[in-house]
């Protein structure tokens, strides 16, 4: 059983969706987990809950778009907990658009969060993990990574640059014992994708994605947090530089 006692975990954008999926995950197979989130009362709900699994969480509350953010993320955790062994890229925004309805200042935000703060997190905690001669990076990416999307052209295109800079890391730090891959979800049911689209009720939008789906079905946020605590675990310590699916067939038609 995939266990992560004495681990040190970061999860961005842990205060909803995927992420938090992904920190109770975590918290479920002993992490010390490292929140980040940027509010702050999501955020100490998130922290009380996943103390009540018995595992020692802390809230980072914190705007990846601001640049000094991951040096403050690496020295609370540092201090909180001595070392940094997984860190998982998840926070990221969705704004829907074609090259002529995007504009630049949401061109230049998409790519900002979507892919910059994952360079920006690495840049910060590499080091650490160099130093250890271990750890483990999990970038969440998308299925819209591994191809193209109508309507989503700068989402798009930060997830396959955010796939790229995956396989890149994983060659130079290889050698390091650093290990870094990506999952690719498919649609899943969390407020992004019920906020991208605005007509019909919940249940009704849900059924229309599922209906492009070989799986017949959106995916839970926990079955995307299956897939990530794997990766992130020693359990895939032969993995680096992947980049994988997780989407119920999508991207294999
Ligand atoms: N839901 C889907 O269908 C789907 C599909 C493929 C990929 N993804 C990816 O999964 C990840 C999680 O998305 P989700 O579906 O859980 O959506 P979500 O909106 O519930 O979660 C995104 C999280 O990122 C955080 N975030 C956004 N901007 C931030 C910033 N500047 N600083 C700090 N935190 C910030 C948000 O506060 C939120 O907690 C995203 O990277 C998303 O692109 C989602």
């Amino acid at each position: 059983m995939i266990n992560f006692e004495g681990k040190t975990c970061i999860v961005t954008g842990a205060t909803s969706g995927i992420g938090l999926a992904i920190a109770t995950k975590l918290a479920s197979r002993r992490a010390n987990l490292v929140v980040v989130g940027r509010n702050e009362a999501r955020g100490q709900e998130a922290v009380a809950r996943l103390s009540r699994e018995g595992v020692k969480s802390v809230l980072v509350t914190a705007d990846l778009a601001d640049a000094a953010a991951p040096a403050l993320i690496r020295e609370r955790t540092l201090e909180t907990f001595g070392r940094i062994d997984v860190l998982i890229n998840n926070a990221g925004i969705l704004i829907n658009g074609s090259v002529l309805e995007c504009s630049e200042v949401d061109w230049d935000r998409t790519l900002d969060i979507n892919l910059s703060s994952a360079f920006r997190m690495s840049r910060a905690i590499l080091p650490t993990m160099i130093a250890q001669r271990a750890g483990s990076i999990v970038n969440i990416a998308s299925d819209w990574a591994l191809m193209g999307a109508k309507n989503a052209t700068a989402y798009c295109v930060s997830k396959a640059a955010l796939a790229q800079l995956t396989r890149c890391m994983a060659l130079d730090f290889a050698a390091d014992g650093v290990r870094v891959n990506a999952i690719c979800p498919g649609d899943t049911d969390t407020p992004m994708l019920d906020q991208a689209f605005k007509d019909g009720d919940h249940a009704s939008k849900m059924a229309v994605l599922a209906a492009g789906i070989p799986l017949g079905r959106v995916a839970r946020a926990d079955e995307i947090a299956n897939a990530t605590v794997f990766l992130a675990s020693d359990e895939a310590s032969f993995m680096t530089g992947a980049l994988i699916p997780v989407d119920g067939g999508t991207s294999a038609q």
